[in-house]
C-alpha cells in the first residue's frame, strides 16, 4: 500500500481559509474530540459531523483527507493537529508506512524547534526541510517573506495546504535538495530540522545521515545574510579526536566574521550497555567504524556571524519544557548570548524554565 495522496487543487483559497477556521474551532472547543476524529482510527459520520459540520466533512474528503468507510464511518488518512495555534495537515505519526521514503514528519521536534527560535523583524526567512511546513508558518509570523523548501513533494503539498489552511500567504514552497534551488539567494533567518537520526545508515527522508550535514554546513555561509542567524535540529557524533563542533568549523572554512555558536545538548549517550550494543549493531551494517564512536548526541545548534568565535554548550531537557515562554524568548535570549560573547542570562533563563517545568 502506498502513502495518501492529498487533492490539495480541488478546493478554493476561500473554502480552505473557512474550512481552516472551522478545525481550529472545533481543536479549541473539544480538544479530545478533534484529536480522535483525526486519529486514524474509524469514526462515526455523526459524530464529525456534529463537530465540525457536513460542509467541512465534503471538504476533507474532496481534499483525500476523509475516506468513507462502511457503515456510515469516516476515517483520517492523514492526522490534522492544532499546534501553536495552527492547524496543520500531516502523515501519522504511527503510520504503517513510515519505512517508506517519502513520508513527511509527524510534527516530532517541529513543535519544540519553533518555540526556540528567535523571533526578530527579518526580511527573508529560509525553512530547509519544511515537512508539512510547521517552522515556516510561524517564520511567516516576523517575515516578509519566507522560502519553505524540501526534497519531498509530498512534504511541499501538505505545506502547501497549511499555508492556506492558516490563511497565510507570504511562503513559497519550493522543490529544491538543500541549497540547489536556492542559487544566489541570501537569508536574515535560517531554519533547518534536519533529517538525521540515531542510526548509522539512513532508512528514509528522515533520516539522511551526517553527510547532508556537511553538504548545509559547506553552502550555508554563502546564503546567510550578513546579520543572519541559523538553527538547526540536530544529531551527530563525536570520534575520538574528532568532534563534531570542529567538523562542522572545517566545513564552513575560513568566514570572515567568524561564527559564535550556541548549542543546545538535548542528550548524549556515551555509555552503557544501550550504547555499546548500538555500536556493535551498527558495526555490522555501517562497517568497523561504528566501533570507535565516542557518543551520539541530539540537539539545537545556533549560529551566527560574531568577530569572536565563540562556541557554548548547555545541557537541557526540551521535552519536560512547558508550552510557555512563548515563541522567541529563549532564541533571542540565545542570540544576545552570541552577540554579547556572555552567557549568564541565557543559562538562568533555561534553568528557571526547568524549574517551572518540574514543578
Ligand atoms: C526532520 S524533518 C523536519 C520537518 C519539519 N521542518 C518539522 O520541523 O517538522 C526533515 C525534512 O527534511 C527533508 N529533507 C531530507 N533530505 C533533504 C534534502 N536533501 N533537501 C531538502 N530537504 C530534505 C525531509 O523530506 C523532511 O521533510
Amino acid at each position: 500500500m502506498s502513502l495518501p495522496r492529498l487533492a490539495s487543487d480541488q478546493i478554493s483559497q476561500l473554502d480552505c481559509a473557512q474550512l481552516g477556521r472551522k478545525l481550529k474551532e472545533a481543536f479549541l472547543k473539544e480538544p479530545t474530540g478533534a484529536a480522535g476524529v483525526f486519529s486514524g482510527k474509524q469514526v462515526r459520520r455523526a459524530e464529525v459531523e456534529a463537530l465540525i459540520g457536513s460542509q467541512s466533512i465534503k471538504d476533507l474528503t474532496v481534499l483525500g483527507i476523509f475516506e468513507t468507510c462502511p457503515g456510515d464511518g469516516l476515517t483520517s488518512r492523514f492526522a490534522v493537529r492544532h499546534v501553536l495555534r495552527k492547524v496543520l495537515v500531516t502523515d501519522h505519526p504511527k503510520s504503517r508506512f513510515r519505512d517508506e521514503a517519502l513520508i513527511v514528519d509527524p510534527l516530532w521536534e517541529g513543535p519544540a524547534l519553533a518555540r526556540m527560535m528567535p523571533n526578530r523583524r527579518r526580511r527573508l526567512s529560509l525553512d530547509l526541510g519544511t515537512g508539512c511546513g510547521i517552522l515556516a508558518l510561524v517564520l511567516a509570523q516576523w517575515s516578509d517573506h519566507v522560502i519553505a523548501s524540501d526534497i519531498n513533494p509530498r512534504a511541499l503539498a501538505m505545506g502547501d495546504l497549511n499555508a492556506r489552511l492558516n490563511s497565510v500567504d507570504n511562503i513559497s514552497f519550493v522543490h529544491s535538495d538543500l541549497f540547489e534551488a536556492l542559487e544566489g539567494q541570501r537569508f536574515d533567518q535560517i531554519v533547518f530540522n534536519a533529517p538525521v537520526g540515531t542510526e548509522f545508515r539512513p532508512r528514509h527522508m528522515l533520516e539522511a545521515g551526517e553527510f547532508i550535514l556537511e553538504t548545509f554546513f559547506k553552502a550555508m555561509p554563502h546564503h546567510l545574510a550578513d546579520n543572519g542567524v541559523v538553527q538547526l535540529n540536530l544529531c551527530f557524533r563525536d570520534w575520538p579526536n574528532d568532534s563534531f563542533v570542529g567538523r562542522m568549523r572545517s566545513w564552513m572554512g575560513p568566514t570572515k566574521p567568524a561564527f559564535g555558536s550556541v548549542l543546545l545538548r538535548l542528550w548524549k549517550r556515551s555509555s552503557g550497555l544501550k550504547f555499546l550494543f548500538e555500536k556493535a549493531l551498527e558495526a555490522i551494517s555501517a562497517g568497523p567504524g561504528a566501533l570507535s564512536c565516542e557518543a551520539v548526541s541530539r540537539g539545537i545548534i545556533t549560529l551566527m556571524r560574531s568577530p569572536v568565535p565563540t562556541h557554548t554548550e548547555i545541557d537541557v531537557n526540551y521535552h519536560q519544557w512547558p508550552p510557555q515562554p512563548s515563541i522567541g524568548h529563549v532564541g533571542e535570549a540565545i542570540v544576545a548570548a552570541i552577540e554579547t560573547g556572555h552567557d549568564h542570562s541565557l543559562r538562568n533563563l533555561l534553568r528557571s524554565l526547568e524549574k517551572t517545568s518540574s514543578t
